[in-house]
């Protein structure tokens, strides 16, 4: 005689629902009602988000397209989704259903055995690659337009990664050469066509806009992944080190667009944040030829003491187009404008925070974890100072 172990079992009345006495009926049936409100309550938080400007609205919500990419995105989306429910619903309701239908009652004998049929199988390889073969249509033809050149009309911008924010170049005549960080200023209705790579941290930039591939040095191209993304305006792009990758994208109406890093990239990945700000195509002009003005170095009391500090303590990675120590390094974010943008350090402090921009000053990496910025060990005159003169970059 063999010896059997006693079965465990979820329900099993020695551990379960009955071992108090009670009926295990009732019991599960509570057990089921909690597991379904369990789920029911987790389903209905996936809706909760801090809303946007206007009520009702997401600050990064890809199901509410702003521009040509995000549109055709989701048009995508409005096909492939709708035939998914269908048959999770179809295949997890037979899946119930026979599994109610035909449960262990305990007094049945074993089901007969069947293996394979012709029928079911062809028919259950036929309907998905059917049903594939349709999806690829659309998928293919909406690969291949958010793909295509978008032609001369396109304003062009160089998007660089690093650990932790993105910095934006608009090289050229067009562009002026003006050189931000955390924020991209777009025009409305005119694509925008990024060229987007990664680089190292801790080495200069090295990019030479008359010779796009090769002026960068072998160091400045160890970056790690990162992945660009506004929901609003376009699909995701990752940013590979090595490799000038594209977007192009576009929004139809002015407004702030929210992004983030949308790829594991370190310690600071979550607080790789950026916006983009879409202007009336004037308006972006006037930004434009603002932000190509070098910053005021006419400066006196507390500001031009801080600007001495930035001199000696700043310049070997930062540019500040116009201070008499500037030496065009591209290292960390070029801050030329810095007062007039609305975050800094990967988007994720307020510039107008002065008690938050003097902490960063303090000793970033505690701050932002994972911030490259050395501390500097700098004192409260200094960083008071430094305050004073940063807000002078407007
Ligand atoms: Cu960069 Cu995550």
């Amino acid at each position: 005689m063999r010896a059997t172990r006693p079965r465990r079992s979820l329900w099993s009345p020695a551990e379960g629902p009955g071992a108090r006495g009670e009926p295990a009926g009732p019991a599960i049936a509570r057990r089921v009602r909690s597991a379904i409100l369990l789920v029911g309550a987790a389903v209905l938080m996936t809706g909760c988000a801090i809303g946007g400007d206007q009520p009702g609205e997401l600050p990064q919500d890809a199901l509410d397209p702003e521009g040509p990419a995000a549109e055709t995105a989701h048009r995508l989306w409005n096909i492939v989704f709708p035939i998914a429910v269908a048959v999770f619903v179809i295949v997890q309701g037979a899946l119930i259903y026979l599994m109610v239908r035909f449960r262990d009652r305990g007094q049945a004998a074993p089901p007969r055995q069947i293996t394979g049929h012709t029928r079911l199988e062809i028919a259950w390889t036929v309907i998905p690659a059917l049903i594939l073969a349709a999806i690829s249509v659309p998928t293919v033809a909406g690969i291949f337009e958010l793909a295509a050149d978008p032609g001369e009309e396109a304003l062009d911008v160089r998007v660089v990664a690093k650990q932790f924010w993105f910095g934006f170049e608009y090289l050229g005549e067009e562009g002026q050469d003006v050189i931000t960080a955390n924020e991209m200023h777009i025009p409305t209705g005119r694509p925008v066509h990024l060229t987007l790579e990664s680089l190292n941290p801790q080495a200069p930039d090295t990019f030479d806009a008359s010779d796009p591939e090769g002026s960068r040095s072998e160091q400045s191209l160890e970056g790690v992944i990162h992945s660009f993304w506004v929901p609003s305006l376009a699909g995701k792009q990752d940013v590979i080190p090595g490799y000038q990758r594209t977007l192009t994208l576009a929004a139809d109406e002015p407004g702030t667009y929210e992004g983030q890093c949308a790829e594991f990239c370190g310690l600071g990945h979550s607080e790789m944040r950026f916006e983009v700000v879409a202007h009336e195509p004037e308006e972006f002009q006037r930004w434009l030829d603002e932000q190509s003005q070098p910053a005021d170095s006419d400066l006196d009391g507390l500001a031009a003491e801080g600007q001495d500090i930035f001199g000696q303590n700043c310049v070997q990675c930062h540019a500040v187009e116009g201070h008499p120590q500037n030496a065009d390094v591209r290292i960390g974010p070029n801050l030329t404008h810095f007062a007039s943008r609305d975050q800094f350090a990967g988007a994720v402090f307020d510039v107008d925070d002065r008690e938050q921009l003097a902490a960063w000053l303090r000793d970033p990496a505690a701050e932002k974890p994972g911030a490259q910025m050395p501390d500097l060990g700098l004192s409260e005159e200094d960083i008071d100072a430094l305050v004073e003169y940063l807000y002078t970059l407007e």
